[in-house]
């Protein structure tokens, strides 16, 4: 039986998307501790999984406070490297760090709504996509992975990283932080989202599962189908 703090997690959220943003656009500037202290590991590995190649066109959507986003454009030194998030604060953060720290990169961050993505069919090889999916209401991820299916190339590829849900003393503590700040926290989508990936026409190919500290993240990359 779905708990109280459960169900209030998951009315409160269908309502959530302006509240996001401005707690996201609130936070940015200290953002980057909660990507050091929770993401930095999971980032890490995501990366070396995903296969990227440098000359690549790829995106990231939901960037953040663009972290993994400089991983990229490093990593893509003679390719070009797209960064959307809906939060304008996070995406102009985003793309004036990494144009400081890489001046001769092609890379671009914009503050859009990931649902409604602004590329042409077939845009990208390879998509990153790293702890959205709980922020999101369930209809919106499909909306989101349709989207990014539409803009990736023929057999290009999507990794995604959701907060993992592999230890029973986390899921308890994150029911109740999110019960708290839902915009902030979202709920734990690790174990649906892979069915929605598959449904969206992607095929997961590879998993991981890794602790940074108490905290727990899933990683999948999917190929398009
Ligand atoms: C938990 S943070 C993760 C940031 C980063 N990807 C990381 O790995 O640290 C989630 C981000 O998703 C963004 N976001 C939430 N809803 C979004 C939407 N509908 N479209 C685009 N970005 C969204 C928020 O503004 C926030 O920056």
């Amino acid at each position: 039986m779905q708990t109280a703090v459960a169900y209030k997690s998951e009315r409160l959220h269908k309502t959530i998307a302006t509240r996001t943003k401005r707690v996201y656009d609130h936070i940015s500037r200290i953002y980057p501790a909660s990507t050091y202290f929770f993401h930095r590991k999971a980032h890490k590995i995501a990366l070396e999984m995903s296969g990227l190649r440098n000359g690549m066109n790829v995106l990231e959507v939901a960037t953040g406070s663009g972290e993994m986003f400089r991983r990229l454009v490093k990593h893509n030194p003679d390719g070009y490297t797209c960064g959307v998030d809906l939060s304008p604060n996070m995406a102009a953060r985003t793309q004036a760090h990494a144009r400081k720290q890489f001046p001769k990169s092609s890379l671009h961050c914009q503050a859009v709504d990931c649902r409604s993505l602004p590329y042409r069919d077939g845009s990208f090889d390879h998509i990153f996509c790293c702890y959205l999916y709980e922020l999101l209401s369930t209809d919106d991820i499909y909306l989101t992975m349709e989207e990014m299916h539409r803009v990736l190339k023929p057999r290009g590829t999507l990794t995604s990283i959701l907060i993992g849900q592999q230890a029973e003393f986390f899921n308890k503590a994150y029911l109740v932080a999110a019960s708290v700040v839902p915009a902030f926290w979202g709920r734990q989508m690790d174990l649906s989202a892979p069915g929605i990936l598959q449904e969206t026409g992607f095929r997961v190919i590879k998993e991981h599962k890794v602790r940074q500290g108490f905290y727990p993240s899933r990683i999948l990359t999917s190929v398009k189908d």
